[in-house]
């Protein structure tokens, strides 16, 4: 069986009491679900990875956590930006480029590049988003989200034959790229067709990763 990423992001919610109680509801889903093949990642903010981190050590659970974003910049004086380094300390991936922080935050493909420079060399795995087949896509970057923009928070994903098709052309034209998620109103009726596409390796969810039921879901159905 081909290996699954499945990546949760937060965005901008949830308190960390609120985290803590997400975390010991997936536990309990989890403990019935087979996770061989299956990576499942929780980017939520930067201020409930310690905890989180913690308590997953503790118990021991399957889970991974990851970053929404990256400091382009190394350690230093950049208000407000949290650096590879410390990302580090509390989590294993970085989302970086979505469409959100492109939008609301100006983000552009150079900006894009660096922070992913900054996480390959602090040890990051790096989760890059793009809108299509055409976006350039940094050297050694294994793990592509195609997210189109119509897609996220809609309710209507893309269909999986056309997603199928970008995620075959991003990995022809880059073949560092060994894993392709998709990502845009994923849910526990639809993500198989996602997974079952030869080309795509698992899903980026937004809205749906926010109900741990939801999500045990579209980890048990991929
Ligand atoms: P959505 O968001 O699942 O709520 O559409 C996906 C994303 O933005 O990563």
């Amino acid at each position: 069986m081909k290996k699954l990423f499945i990546v949760a992001n937060w965005k901008s919610y949830k308190s960390t009491s609120d985290a803590h109680a997400w975390l010991l509801n997936l536990e309990r889903s989890l403990a019935f679900i087979d996770l061989n093949d299956i990576e499942v990642v929780v980017c939520p903010s930067y201020t409930s990875l310690p905890s989180m981190k913690a308590y997953i050590l503790q118990k021991n659970i399957n889970i991974k956590l990851g970053a929404q974003d990256i400091s382009p910049f190394d350690e230093g004086a950049y208000t407000g930006e949290v650096n590879g380094q410390q990302v580090k300390e509390v989590g294993e991936y970085s989302i970086i480029g979505h469409s959100e922080r492109r939008k609301e935050f100006g983000e552009n493909d150079a900006l894009i590049y660096r922070k992913v420079e900054q996480a390959q060399a602090t040890g990051i795995t790096p989760i890059v988003c793009v809108q299509g087949d055409d976006t350039p896509i940094p050297q050694g970057v294994s793990i592509v989200a195609y997210e189109p923009i119509f897609a996220i928070g809609t309710g209507t994903p893309d269909t999986p034959e056309h997603s199928e098709g970008i995620a075959s052309t991003i990995k022809t034209k880059n073949p560092f790229v060994k894993y392709v998620l998709y990502g845009g109103s994923v849910n526990p009726g639809d993500v198989k067709n996602f997974t079952a596409m030869p080309s795509i390796d698992g899903v980026l969810v937004g809205g749906a990763s926010l109900d741990p039921e939801k999500f045990s879901q579209i980890i048990e159905n991929a």
